[in-house]
């Protein structure tokens, strides 16, 4: 671990949940703020396939590319060299073989200077998961909600809620423990149910809607920054209302310049 506390190899991270230290994660998809998110100390950043909705306005994830991903996250990684990165694996690009899995994921490593990858899926990926470790590719799991699946899901709706569904999270988060997961987001989770996901298992989880019980807590940058203002599920809380910010500031930078007063004699060139 590093002198102030924060992970220097997915090694730590399972010293961290063994030492009690709750693990902060934010998405990043920009070397600028990933400049504000390294010199904050946040533990882990996530180049999240999220950007295919808060950077391009659709509705899922699911038309995320690759090149995209590695295209953000080498950007986060020049912005925060000595923070853990972790990369989503887009649609179809680990699910339909290991091989492809693999050189997908190998790509991101080689490509972005990324140290891990996330993908979505409990059991039937455990066997990929096992093959992406054992090649020397740290992997994070991602059950609950899992926005891939939204189609098959009905939405965006908690999952866990009776008791098959919740049996067959907690299975799924111990296959992928064994697997060799180094950590699991659990998304949209009753929160006893994450809390008893977690005690049973020594990887930490990386809540999201899942309640207090989790290992470490992520949130969506720009929504808890307050720049999606349209967006307001139950278990955001925007620490930020940079939306009002950008919109004032935009408004005086458009009146400053429709009167004449920008640029002023301060900001010309003799
Ligand atoms: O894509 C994403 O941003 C995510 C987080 C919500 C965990 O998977």
């Amino acid at each position: 671990m590093k002198a102030d506390g924060r992970p220097r190899s997915i090694l730590d991270l399972t010293a961290m949940k063994a030492a009690g230290r709750r693990i902060a994660m934010l998405t990043c998809y920009d070397a600028a703020f990933a400049r504000l998110l390294e010199a904050a100390e946040i533990d882990l950043l996530l180049v999240g396939d999220s950007l295919h909705q808060v950077l391009g306005g659709h509705e899922t994830t699911l038309g995320a590319t690759l090149d995209q991903m590695i295209y953000h996250a080498a950007a986060v990684h020049r912005g925060a060299p000595r923070t853990l990165l972790f990369v989503d694996l887009p649609f179809l690009t680990y699910q339909v073989s290991i091989e492809d899995a693999i050189r997908n994921a190998g790509r991101v490593l080689q490509e972005s200077g990324a140290h891990g990858v996330k993908l979505e899926g409990g059991r039937p990926m455990a066997e990929t998961v096992r093959a992406l470790v054992d090649r020397g590719i740290p992997v994070m799991g991602h059950l609950g909600h899992t926005p891939q699946s939204v189609n098959a899901l009905g939405g965006n709706r908690v999952q866990g809620r009776d008791a098959d569904t919740a049996e067959r999270l907690g299975a799924d988060a111990r296959a992928l423990q064994e697997s060799g997961a180094c950590a699991i987001v659990l998304e949209l989770i009753p929160a006893a149910l994450a809390g008893r996901i977690s005690e049973a298992l020594t990887i930490p989880t990386i809540g999201i809607g899942a309640g207090p019980g989790c290992d470490g807590q992520v949130l969506v940058l720009h929504d808890m920054l307050g720049l999606n203002e349209a967006f307001s599920p139950k278990f955001l809380k925007r620490f930020g209302q940079l939306g009002e910010s950008v919109r004032a500031a935009s408004r005086e930078f458009t009146r400053e310049v429709r009167e004449g007063k920008y640029p002023g004699a301060e900001h010309s060139f003799d």
